[in-house]
């Protein structure tokens, strides 16, 4: 694997590798890289020639600054997961590499998706991953790009920024699966964080989630949405939100007239640990 520091170099790399009909796949991420995100890597391994990773813990998405001072950081080990996962390409670049005028300001039109769930409990988070995504998609130029489910508005505000940078027909955007821990706790980096306690509890998230996956039916579903909010506090979470949206449009459904493809999702603290999960339903 090689790896790149400088963006300048990165990019002329790159311009050498397309010219020769390289297909790149691209996988971003923070680093404190797990399972998740070694299962990406090798879905872009199955389909493209040259396979790009970059770990950047990107400051402007983070809407709390402890939790950007306490992001993992396991570099050495992560470079050992990507070598062996048989990645090309490793993009760790500075602060100043990523964002070279400080000053530039930039705003992309996310409409409800920035208002909603994620949007509303993270105020600047999804302008701060469109601008990171923008820059990192502008240097690397890759054919396709992997993200994973687990950040499920994430997926659908991505769709958006290429669609809102006319990168749609350039850039393949594939969504993969979340990997789970035996006991269901959806794999994150910020799962490292948590004490023996808390990884205890931490699978009542996803208990939570089935709990709803259970009992959906058509008609109101308010009564639902409370009992999963009460079933997180039981189990000694701090729960933001229990919604259920329309898988598609991500508009949050209080009536379900039982055709629609829904999604449940929750946001919950254990300690200042913050954890996120969804579930298809249907
Ligand atoms: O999901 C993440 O790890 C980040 O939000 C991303 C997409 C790498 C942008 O910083």
């Amino acid at each position: 694997m090689i790896l790149f520091k400088k963006v300048a170099d990165l990019h002329k790399y790159l311009d050498t590798q397309r010219e020769i009909g390289m297909e790149i796949g691209f996988v971003p991420t923070m680093g404190a890289l797990h399972q998740g995100h070694i299962s990406l890597i090798e879905e872009a391994r199955k389909h493209n020639s040259l396979v790009v990773c970059s770990i950047f813990v990107n400051p402007s998405q983070f809407n709390d600054p402890a939790d950007y001072r306490k992001y993992p950081s396991t570099i050495d080990s992560d470079i050992a997961l990507l070598e062996n996962a048989d990645c090309d390409v490793l993009l760790y670049p500075s602060v100043e590499e990523v964002y070279p005028d400080p000053d530039e300001k930039s705003h992309y039109e996310l409409g409800y998706l920035e208002t909603i769930m994620e949007g509303k409990f993270r105020p600047g988070h999804f302008q701060g991953v469109c601008k990171v995504v923008h820059r990192l998609l502008k240097i690397v130029g890759p054919d396709n790009l992997y993200i994973g489910q687990k950040d499920y508005q994430q997926c659908l505000v991505i769709k958006r920024l290429l669609e809102l940078m006319g990168m749609k027909d350039q850039i393949s955007l594939h969504i993969a699966p979340t990997l789970r821990e035996k006991d269901g706790l959806a794999m994150s980096s910020r799962n490292a964080r948590l004490d023996a306690q808390q990884r205890q509890i931490a699978p009542g998230i996803y208990q939570t989630l089935n709990l709803v996956r259970k009992e959906i039916k058509p008609g109101n579903l308010q009564l639902l949405k409370e009992k999963g909010m009460n079933h997180l506090l039981e189990k000694g979470f701090r729960p933001e939100y229990v919604e259920i949206a329309d898988a598609s449009t991500f508009l949050p459904l209080n009536e379900w007239d039982g055709s629609q493809k829904l999604v449940v999702l929750t946001a919950a603290f254990l300690g200042e640990i913050r954890l996120i999960d969804n579930l298809l339903l249907n």
